[in-house]
């Protein structure tokens, strides 16, 4: 009797469950209008094509099109904010120094070559642009672009920056903002509520563990966005042969527990867009588009758009 008692109740859990996590995800929660909606998202404004996070880079990839330029933030000494990876500019401009410790009329040109990270063995020749933008110069240029601002620092001032430039631009409604750290997310979100963030790195753990447990459908998320990597590209940017049997297994893990199609329809479905990043290859492309990705980060602005035309992958209206 106990047995059948348990037995029905966790059939009646789990079809529950299951009816709120994929046929009716927004008996709970109200889905989230999103102010934009991107597929085509041009990481660093497209690092394969022009040198990382230049005007240059953003130019082309909103003159293609793209729907996103995604960046990172740092600040200057003279409390300048400005859109560069590094938080020390030895690797792009060759120069050992820390960009918090200069000011930004100081700050060197880039390299006339720089590497591409999620490319092997890719070098990409930058053009006449060598220059490190202040993010104002971003927001100037491109007012009706969203931007993804990964910001690289755990400093106030920064935060509260880039928060004032948002709102002094008017693009509450077109950006996203946050980092891995929580910290950082967390402080983003107490400093302007209304603009959206991502999801940190241990809130993407938590979110798969309400995932795996059934529990998400029950669970409000005050993210908008949830951006992750796709793990098998791994065995791309590394020689196969040197990862070793562990690393191969946890790639494996890792990519098995986070490429979900019914976790990114529950999320997509309550109005969290899901972007997966940073994708070079056509196999890539389709597989995220498979599976329900809302957008694709991606260093080849050009690769990608021809990837979506040929597909007909349609701009998102
Ligand atoms: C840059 O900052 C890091 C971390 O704060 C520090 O360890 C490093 O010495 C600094 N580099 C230079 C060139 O000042
Ligand atoms: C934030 O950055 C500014 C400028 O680089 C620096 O002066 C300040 O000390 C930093 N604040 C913290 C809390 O690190
Ligand atoms: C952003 O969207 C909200 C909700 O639609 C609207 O009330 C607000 O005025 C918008 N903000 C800006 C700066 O356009
Ligand atoms: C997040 O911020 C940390 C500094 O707290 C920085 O080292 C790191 O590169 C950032 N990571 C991402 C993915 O933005």
């Amino acid at each position: 009797m106990c047995a059948a008692v348990y037995v029905l109740s966790t059939v009646t859990g789990y079809v529950l469950t299951s009816a709120l996590l994929l046929k009716c995800p927004n008996l709970l929660h109200r889905k989230r209008r999103g102010h934009f909606l991107s597929r085509h998202i041009s990481h660093r404004g497209g690092a394969g094509e022009n040198l990382e996070n230049t005007m240059a880079a953003f130019q082309h990839a909103v003159d293609l099109g793209t729907d996103m330029l995604e960046l990172d933030c740092h600040l200057t000494k003279d409390e300048q904010v400005v859109v560069s990876h590094d938080a020390n500019l030895h690797r792009s401009t060759g120069i050992n120094a820390n960009i918090s410790d200069m000011v930004y009329n100081e700050l060197p040109l880039y390299r006339c070559n720089l590497d591409v990270t999620f490319q092997r063995a890719c070098i990409c020749a930058g053009g006449e642009d060598k220059r490190i933008p202040l993010l104002s110069d971003v927001f100037e240029a491109f007012p009706n672009t969203p931007v993804n601002i990964d910001i690289k620092v755990n400093n106030d001032t920064l935060i509260k920056k880039v928060s004032e430039l948002v709102v002094k631009y008017d693009r509450e409604n077109l950006t996203v903002w946050g980092n891995a750290s929580n910290k950082i997310v967390k402080k983003c979100y107490k400093e302007n509520p209304r603009i959206p963030v991502l999801f940190s790195f241990p809130r993407v753990l938590q979110l798969l563990g309400l995932f795996y447990s059934g529990l998400l459908p029950f669970v409000p998320l005050k993210e908008q966005f949830l951006e992750i990597p796709m793990p098998s590209i791994i065995t791309k940017l590394k020689d196969p042969d040197r990862l070793t049997r562990s690393q191969r297994f946890i790639t494996w893990l890792a990519d098995t527990l986070l490429m979900r199609k019914a976790l990114f329809q529950h999320l997509t479905a309550r109005g969290i867009q899901v972007y997966i990043w940073v994708l070079n290859d056509e196999e890539d492309f389709q597989r995220a588009f498979e599976l329900g990705a809302t957008g694709v980060m991606t260093d080849f602005p050009t690769r990608l758009k021809d990837f979506m035309d040929r597909n007909g992958i349609s701009k998102p209206q």
